[in-house]
């Protein structure tokens, strides 16, 4: 029956593993962390000498363990043109800088690149240390040695399917009696420490019972959406999965405030994501349609204060 539910889900790439593994990969695991550092006292001059022989066009300045500033090729020129190629690099560099998080994921960390425009970032842990330097190099470098990993893991994962005569007993009990099997996870509200547990955990529950990895792949988007959301902007929730004959539903239920025009919040790019959120890279205004587009169906009410309930159905036949 398992093998049954593959084939009948077919090939859908709405969500393709590329785009998965962003939610997966996290920053620290793509970035470089040989990074070339300088510290804000050393000279325009030296520090041209210093890229010219790394190959480097950029870098961040150093001083007490702590990240100051970034000093590019573009601050280099303008220190030239202006003939200040001798004064410390404190006086040239960019001290207003943005940086990216080790254990953001893939996914904010490029929304970030497109919005901000950068070509690179320096890396901080949540302490505020230097841990690297993001370029889209990297995310690339690192998305391809996933996919080849997993690439090698093919062949071992196919014959462990096959010994699984007891999944598929499972779905054989589910459909002949037509019982239907519940996950729960309760979300705590207005911090984003445990963001993504609930659908990562999910993830792994359904990937256990033989749901084909296409369908894994746009219930574990759509599910992360809605955990960050009930994590963002509530004051706490709950997430239930159920698996049905026709394949797996998912309610999403929160305590408030509501959202006062439900068709306002559906439109691409509107948010209305506090300071504390943006940070941590979220906002994008794009996770109620990226659940539109993974559900096959989805159903959005709400009021206000009472709270707001969503609903997604996933079909094992679409
Ligand atoms: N459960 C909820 N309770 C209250 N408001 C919500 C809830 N879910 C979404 N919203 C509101 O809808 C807006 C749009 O949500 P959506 O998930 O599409 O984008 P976002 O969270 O702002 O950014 P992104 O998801 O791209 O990081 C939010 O900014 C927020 O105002
Ligand atoms: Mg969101």
């Amino acid at each position: 029956m398992a093998q049954d539910l593959k084939r009948r889900a077919g090939d859908d790439d709405r969500v393709t593993r590329t785009q998965e593994m962003l939610y997966e990969l996290t920053v620290g695991e793509v970035m470089s962390d040989n990074v070339v550092t300088v510290h804000p006292d050393q000279t325009m001059s030296e520090i041209r000498i210093l890229m010219r022989d790394n190959r480097i066009s950029g870098a961040p300045v150093v001083e007490n363990g702590k990240l100051v500033g970034m000093i590019s090729i573009e601050d280099l020129i303008n220190a030239l043109l202006e003939k200040r190629i001798d004064v410390p690099i404190r006086e040239g560099m960019t001290t207003d800088v943005d940086c990216l998080y080790s254990d953001e994921s893939l996914v904010h960390c490029i929304a970030k690149f497109y919005r901000l425009g950068h070509t690179r970032y320096p890396v901080l842990n949540r302490k505020g240390e230097l841990e690297g330097i993001i370029t889209k190099g990297n995310i690339v470098e690192g998305l391809l040695r996933k996919l080849e990993i997993e690439y090698e893991q093919t062949e071992t994962k196919v014959s462990a399917a096959r010994q699984r005569p007891a999944m598929r007993k499972f779905f054989e009990d589910v459909f002949a009696d037509e019982i239907s099997f519940t996950f729960k996870y309760n979300i705590v509200g207005q911090t984003l420490q445990h963001a993504g547990t609930a659908a990562s955990e999910l993830k792994n529950a359904l990937k256990k019972l033989g749901v084909c990895p296409p369908l894994l792949r746009r219930i574990g988007v759509a599910v992360y959406e809605a955990e960050i959301n009930l994590a963002s902007y509530t004051q706490g929730g709950e997430i239930r999965a159920t698996i049905e004959k026709w394949g797996v539903s998912v309610e999403v239920l929160d305590s408030g405030p509501g959202i006062l025009d439900v068709e306002q919040a559906l439109q691409p790019g509107y948010s209305t994501a506090p300071d504390w959120v943006r940070e941590l890279g979220f906002g994008a205004g794009m996770g109620l349609v990226n659940i539109k587009k993974c559900s096959d169906e989805m159903d959005f009410t709400s009021s206000v204060p009472e709270g707001t309930h969503l609903t997604m159905r996933f079909y094992f036949t679409s």
